[in-house]
């Protein structure tokens, strides 16, 4: 017997990201092969039209399981009854703009979003934003959703975490799904913390195995943190497939579970390793049953939490930055 259809929003259809998102999504890779999904893709007024677009070339892939598509620009209308949300549209940064002024911009943008899950959602829905500042996106719909729970919306790290995955699989020549128990701590934002201390391969320690600190530190942690600018500076344009690849990784594992796998996700602290309650940090994470669960009790080396200090400052200094929107 077909399953019930699933309700998910996504923001920012008519974009790069969504352009290989939405098809990954009707193809059931987010919620499985036997699952399926209703779209609702919201975007502004003036990409009504491309979303349209869009939607034709949805339609001529035939997905036996995309159940049904809404197009809107009124996030009220979006996020009815949703089960997911990917909050992937934001505003880019235009010439001239500084960081505070897109914060400013963006904080705006989430905050009337997070309203309208607040008042239209499956009050379980679960919440990715994608958006940059991503994890400053999600701090703002989560304090605009307080009948929601704040651990239901979450800000994407996966990509980092992915990033670091396929730099030390180079760099030891090994698969990357045989690395296990790698943690990206804090922004996504140049400043995160790709933490190997406590990740393995194949039971080996992958420190022991990289046995160069001297890369880890010097080469890796700024590969990583920089790569988005890089593929800016290489493309023109900033990552979108792998954006959307990650954004599939992080709800598919949500919904799924990760059979006691680490993963990286942006999630409003409960106070744990010293970051502020409410904040959204990336910690590593474990999960199952259509919930996670942050890996507690790591050891925080003097290192790390140098670099844990850094990334806190910088999500402390964005939540100042929007304290007189979100109050
Ligand atoms: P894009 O400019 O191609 O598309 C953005 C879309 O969002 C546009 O269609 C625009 O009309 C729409 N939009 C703008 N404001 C909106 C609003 N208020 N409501 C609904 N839609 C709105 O951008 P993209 O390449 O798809 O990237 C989207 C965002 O994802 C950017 O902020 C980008 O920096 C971010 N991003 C995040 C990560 C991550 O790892 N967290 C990775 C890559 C990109
Ligand atoms: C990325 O990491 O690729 C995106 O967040 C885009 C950017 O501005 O770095």
């Amino acid at each position: 017997m077909t399953k019930p259809a699933v309700r998910v929003a996504v923001t920012g259809a008519a974009g790069q990201i969504c352009y290989s998102l939405l098809f990954r999504i009707a193809n059931g890779d987010v919620y499985g092969k036997d699952q399926p999904v209703i779209l609702q893709l919201l975007d502004l007024p003036q990409a009504q039209n491309a979303v349209k677009g869009v939607v034709m070339e949805l339609e001529d892939c035939a997905f036996p399981l995309l159940a049904g598509v809404v197009i809107t620009d009124d996030p009220k209308v979006a996020f009815k009854d949703v089960d997911a949300a990917f909050l992937v549209g934001a505003r880019p940064r235009s010439k001239g703009m500084e960081r505070a002024d897109l914060l400013l911009a963006n904080a705006e943008i989430f905050k009337v979003q997070g309203a309208a899950l607040n008042a239209v959602a499956k009050r379980d829905v679960k919440v990715l934003v994608v958006g940059n500042p991503a994890n400053t996106n999600a701090y703002i719909t989560a304090k605009s959703a307080p009948d929601l729970p704040a651990g239901n919306i979450t800000a994407m790290l996966r990509l980092d975490h992915n990033r670091a995955l396929s730099q030390f699989a180079a760099k030891i020549g090994a698969n990357s799904a045989d690395i296990e128990k790698l943690a990206v701590w804090g922004n996504h934002s140049p400043t995160m913390f790709a933490d190997y201390r406590f990740a393995t391969v194949k039971g080996e320690p992958l420190p022991k195995l990289v046995n160069d600190e001297e890369w880890y530190r010097g080469t890796l942690i700024p590969t990583v943190g920089k790569r988005g600018a890089a593929i800016i500076e290489a493309r023109g344009l900033s990552s979108a497939a792998s954006a959307a690849n990650a954004a599939v990784d992080h709800m598919r594992d949500w919904i799924h579970g990760t059979n006691g796998g680490w993963v990286s996700m942006g999630i409003a602290s409960d106070g744990s390793y010293g970051i502020p309650e409410g904040i959204v940090f990336g910690f590593p994470a474990v999960c199952s049953n259509g919930s996670y669960e942050v890996v507690k009790g790591l050891e925080i080396s003097e290192y790390a939490q140098s670099m844990l200090n850094i990334t806190l400052k910088e999500l402390l200094d964005e939540r100042d930055g929007v304290s007189a929107i979100v109050g």
